[in-house]
């Protein structure tokens, strides 16, 4: 079964896996690298990693239009059904639950999380979702560099989204570190170029990164891989 993964710019994410469509941290109408529009986009599933603006994004309007469930840590969950929104699945870190589309699990994230209103989001997280035929997707999530990450890699990761933006999380050597220690199979660089503040040369860290025997694939913002 194949994967299909865009990236909207940042770290708005689309993946479709065995016919669901998951998105992640959709910030859309005011992500300057976005190439649609929020209502363009298509979900059966919405995940968030944290309450900054530039996750939660577009994700309450998207849920109220799709019916899509919005996923993510307890807190973010409670708060989203303030908002309106009727179908929400809250987990928390070290937490697996099975879902349609296969099992996800939180991990930690090394960041901040207090959502747009001001509200306690509580702690950040990753993601890892394991398909039904048993392949690993990472979301480190917005995260600084911690060891722990090495603890991923013996589950055999297909394939790791990563910051490298700088200044909010980890940046290009720091990411390149994080590779080394997850050790997927491919991976995709996130969380950089939607701001001047966080621009980076994608080219060249994918260059470096290739040499541990990585794949990495820069995306432009609108488009599609498929694994
Ligand atoms: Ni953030
Ligand atoms: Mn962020």
């Amino acid at each position: 079964m194949s994967i299909k993964i865009t990236w909207f710019g940042h770290a708005a994410l689309g993946l479709e896996i065995d016919g669901y469509k998951l998105v992640v941290d959709p910030y859309i109408s005011e992500n300057p690298a976005a190439t649609l529009k929020p209502e363009e986009v298509e979900a059966d599933f919405i995940l968030i990693t944290h309450g900054h603006f530039d996750h939660v994004g577009d994700a309450v309007n998207i849920a109220k239009r799709t019916g899509a469930m919005v996923i993510s840590n307890f807190e973010i969950s409670q708060w989203m059904e303030k908002q309106g929104v009727a179908n929400v699945h809250g987990q928390h870190i070290g937490g697996a639950h099975d879902h349609p589309f296969g099992t996800l699990k939180l991990t930690p994230a090394l960041h901040g999380s207090g959502l747009p209103d001001g509200t306690n989001g509580g702690n950040p997280v990753g993601f890892i979702i394991t398909t039904r035929d048993n392949r690993k997707i990472y979301i480190v999530g917005d995260t600084g560099l911690f060891s722990d990450l090495k603890l991923y890699a013996s589950l055999g990761i297909e394939l790791a989204f990563v910051p490298i933006g700088d200044n909010y999380t980890m940046g290009p050597e720091d990411a390149y570190t994080a590779v080394e220690l997850i050790n997927p199979k491919h991976v995709i660089p996130i969380h950089y170029n939607t701001w001047e503040l966080i621009a980076q040369d994608a080219e060249a860290w994918a260059e470096r990164v290739n040499k541990l025997g990585v794949q990495a694939h820069v995306l432009k913002p609108g488009e599609s891989l498929t694994l």
